[in-house]
């Protein structure tokens, strides 16, 4: 439907290779932006059963739920209340978003508005912003207006480089990734890969920390249960800052 999986043959066997990494839980998701007008949430839904029905026929254990990549514009609040958006598991809990191509907005007016709505945003592929990744003050107010912050398993087990991998570990250790996603798009490229992001997040932050971010957390996201996570670690100021600015 987009860049993603070409056909339901290419989606299965995405589907077979998370199930080798140990994967129990999936979302099957689609763009929803200007350059996909015809992936409206009715088609977006229905090619998710259609892969949830192939699963179920053959047998693969891998519970896959419906749900868009919904790029942020200005009318995306107008879009939701019209109907026009496939919420995450279509639960209308959470909607995944992403910024445009070149550009950092700023979510909190969109969470403030949907907010009253009940609905909260789960950012994808957050690593991928450097203004947030580098400023844990901007994270904080995220989170604190109800954002998830979703990083990429692949970002984790191979950082770009030294700068990456250094903000990457400050955020996992200070609490600032809430869910693991391997914005897999096809069997040669940008293949569905989890269990190296886990592993590295264990190494980090210990087992059971790692097994919120990718296990307990994602789960009660996809079956639309409620979920609260623990506000990230205070930003330390040293006492040279402190005294020195
Ligand atoms: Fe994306």
């Amino acid at each position: 439907m987009d860049d993603g999986p070409a056909n339901a043959e290419v989606a299965l066997a995405m589907c077979r290779m998370l199930v080798n990494e140990g994967v129990t839980h999936a979302t099957a998701l689609a763009h929803q932006n200007r350059d996909y007008p015809d992936n409206t949430a009715d088609r977006v839904y229905a090619s998710a059963m259609f892969l949830r029905a192939i699963l179920a026929d053959k047998k693969i254990p891998l519970a896959v739920y419906p749900t868009a990549e919904i790029m942020l514009s200005w009318n995306t609040v107008f879009e939701w209340r019209a109907g026009g958006l496939l919420s995450v598991g279509d639960h209308q809990q959470w909607l995944l978003v992403e910024m445009p191509p070149g550009e950092f907005l700023d979510v909190l007016p969109f969470a403030a508005s949907l907010a009253a709505d009940g609905v909260r945003l789960i950012i994808a592929h957050a690593e991928r912003y450097e203004p947030l990744l580098d400023n844990l003050e901007l994270a904080h107010k995220w989170i604190a207006a109800g954002c998830l912050f979703q990083v990429t398993a692949r970002a984790l087990a191979e950082p770009r480089d030294e700068h990456h991998e250094f903000a990457l570990k400050r955020w996992a250790q200070g609490g600032f990734i809430h869910l693991l996603g391997s914005d897999g798009h096809g069997i040669d490229h940008r293949r569905p890969q989890m269990r190296a992001g886990y592993r590295r997040l264990a190494r980090w932050v210990g087992r059971t920390q790692a097994d919120r971010i990718a296990g307990e957390w994602g789960r009660a996201v996809l079956r639309g249960q409620p979920l609260n996570v623990p506000p990230p670690q205070p930003r330390r100021v040293s006492w040279f800052t402190r005294l020195f600015g």
